[in-house]
């Protein structure tokens, strides 16, 4: 079968006509392929307009030339010249129809692999040890899992790494804290106020604090016993992490950990490269390297901080490490950092000196998000103003879905219980990624569960819809033949075609709220299509199996979508 989406049918042909008509040689993507927003076209090529430019020719003449030259193969009907020099085309029934039944038959449903495999080295999640995960780690999980998943499946190899905060001068402190603890209750079981208590001592009692400034430096040197309670430390918080992990289906691992502490043996050299190749100043004593352009409001340069005065290293030393040695002894091409966008102008910093440094010539990108926001517009926090448990926070998404699905749902109360897991769990996760991820977003429950709308409650009775309309078909038919002759049917197999190009969209730009939007839009056209045209009582039996196979490959575009964003598409709620 062939695996090429429409856009790249229509380039290769369009870049070719205009090979022949005007002796130029373009890639398909400069063809300029895309949806047409106009009724009754499906696509447009927009190369005429830069191509006559270039050959100093009227676009129009140019278009039409190209058209003349097109040998379409049957894809769409000739295309008429429209406006300035657009190709309009519309795509041939028949074609539809033959290509349709290819996909059906698919287990990737027509979406190719990428033709330039890439190695990306994916840092997401990355909360903070003995400190519970916030509603930004939940973001950069959900985030980062979706990207994981989305580029696998386009054909790259990734590395998810999970940077735990877990090294630092507040080691001191929570070494110290849980050496106080009797050894019999040494669990952690509210990683906050463990910490604040901790920093409560260390703010108030000069004992506790030499204690603890004391205790960095024997971690930084390697003393065993405090090792064994930092590891503990760690081991606790990973639990905690995993814990909200497999709740939400995250698919991170203990060996996906690369916390600070992972680099900590790599920091001298990077110091030593850096001073070597010339990079780095000392400033109020610290080794600092200045990326170029990086000021303040003032007009002073903005330091990286390499080592610190005291001979320590820090989140920015951590990071330059970070970079070299996933290029260098991982062998990554793109490094990407599903990190909130506070944090902006530090990886453009990192990013800056490690080209400078020469261990960054690939692709490196800071993935940023916004922020999720409660009710009154801040940052979202408890009524006592205190940071929310994301523990907390999907038991709660879990029971207000619970009553959603009871209104509908005729399964039994395991069954419900089951479903509305998957519903809840969706519902936060798909909030997190159907926006645009560099917006902040208010996080409201009634939106986040509505039954209408661009959710993913809706997307789930939409897919659980259409199997529910095979089973009562008694299963898939047979054979592969679609017929596309009512007005509803043609869209349907069209937005279904285009599933590949959504994808495309999302992975390219990191963004998988084009992939949600697409999921949503073909839902809404299946809604219209099963509305128009009867499906378990169409008019003959060939008619019927077509409009099945239509309602298969819908049920299947939207679980395969669903999984790539890591979320639960049951077939029954
Ligand atoms: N632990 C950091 C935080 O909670 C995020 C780390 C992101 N990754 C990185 N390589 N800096 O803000």
């Amino acid at each position: 079968m062939h695996t090429a989406d429409v856009t790249e049918e229509l380039a290769r042909r369009v870049v070719a006509a205009a090979g022949r008509a005007l002796d130029v040689e373009l890639t398909p993507e400069q063809a300029l392929i895309q949806a047409s927003p106009r009724d009754g076209v499906d696509y447009q090529a927009n190369l005429a307009m830069s191509l006559g430019k270039k050959l100093g020719r009227p676009p129009r003449e140019v278009a039409t030339l190209i058209t003349e030259a097109l040998k379409l193969d049957g894809i769409a009907e000739a295309p008429e010249v429209a406006g300035p020099g657009f190709l309009n085309f519309v795509l041939r029934k028949d074609w539809l129809e033959t290509r349709t039944a290819e996909v059906l038959g698919d287990p990737r449903l027509g979406v190719p692999q990428t033709a330039g495999p890439r190695t990306i080295a994916l840092d997401y999640s990355s909360p903070n040890v003995a400190k519970e995960m916030h509603v930004g780690h939940l973001r950069s999980s959900v985030i980062g899992d979706a990207l994981a998943r989305l580029l696998r499946f386009a054909g790259h190899e990734v590395l998810p790494h999970n940077h735990l905060g877990d090294w630092g001068t507040p080691f001191g402190m929570l070494i110290e804290h849980l050496l106080d603890v009797p050894s019999g209750e040494r669990a952690i079981a509210d990683l906050d106020a463990f910490y604040r208590e901790a920093r409560r001592k260390f703010d108030s009692d000069e004992a506790f604090a030499t204690r603890a400034r004391n205790r960095v430096v024997l971690l930084q040197s390697g003393d065993e016993e405090t090792l064994a309670v930092w590891q503990t430390l760690v081991d606790e918080s990973t639990r905690h992490f995993n814990e909200v992990y497999a709740l939400l289906g995250i698919s991170l691992t203990d060996k996906d950990i690369y916390g600070e502490s992972f680099y900590n043996p790599y920091l001298a050299a990077v110091v030593d490269d850096l001073e070597t190749a010339g990079l780095t100043e000392i400033s109020d004593g610290a080794v600092c390297v200045f990326p170029e352009g990086f000021r303040n409001r003032d007009g002073d340069r903005l330091p990286l901080i390499v080592r610190k005065r005291d001979g320590g290293y820090g989140y920015a030393a951590t990071d330059l490490a970070t970079v070299r040695y996933w290029t260098a002894e991982r062998g990554a091409t793109d490094l990407l950092y599903v990190v909130g966008s506070p944090q902006a102008q530090h990886f453009a910093m990192v990013f800056s000196a490690c080209r400078k440094a020469g261990w960054l010539t690939g692709h490196a990108e800071h993935v940023g998000f916004g922020t999720v926001l409660g009710a009154d517009g801040k940052t979202m926090r408890t009524r006592a103003g205190e940071t929310i448990k994301l523990v907390d926070l999907l038991t709660e998404a879990v029971t207000q879905a619970a009553v959603v699905v009871a209104e509908r749902s005729e399964l039994d109360a395991a069954g419900q219980a089951e479903v509305a897991r998957a519903v809840g769990i969706g519902a936060v996760k798909y909030a997190d990624l159907s926006g645009d991820r560099e917006r902040d977003y208010v996080f409201a429950w009634d939106r986040m569960l509505a039954k209408e709308g661009n959710t993913s409650v809706y997307l789930q009775y939409a897919h659980a819809r259409t199997r529910s309309i095979l089973r009562k078909a008694g299963g898939e038919p047979e054979g592969t033949r679609i017929l596309l002759d009512e007005p509803a049917e043609r869209p349907l197999a069209l937005k279904l075609l285009r599933f590949g190009e959504a994808l495309d969209a999302a992975t390219n730009a990191y963004a998988p709220h084009k992939l949600c939007t697409y999921l949503y839009e073909a839902a809404v056209t299946f809604s219209r299509f099963y509305d128009d045209c009867p499906v378990l009582k169409a008019p003959t039996p060939e008619l019927r199996a077509s409009r099945l196979r239509l309602t298969t490959l819908t049920a299947n575009t939207l679980a395969l979508g669903l999984s790539l964003l890591g979320i639960a598409a049951p077939d029954q709620l």
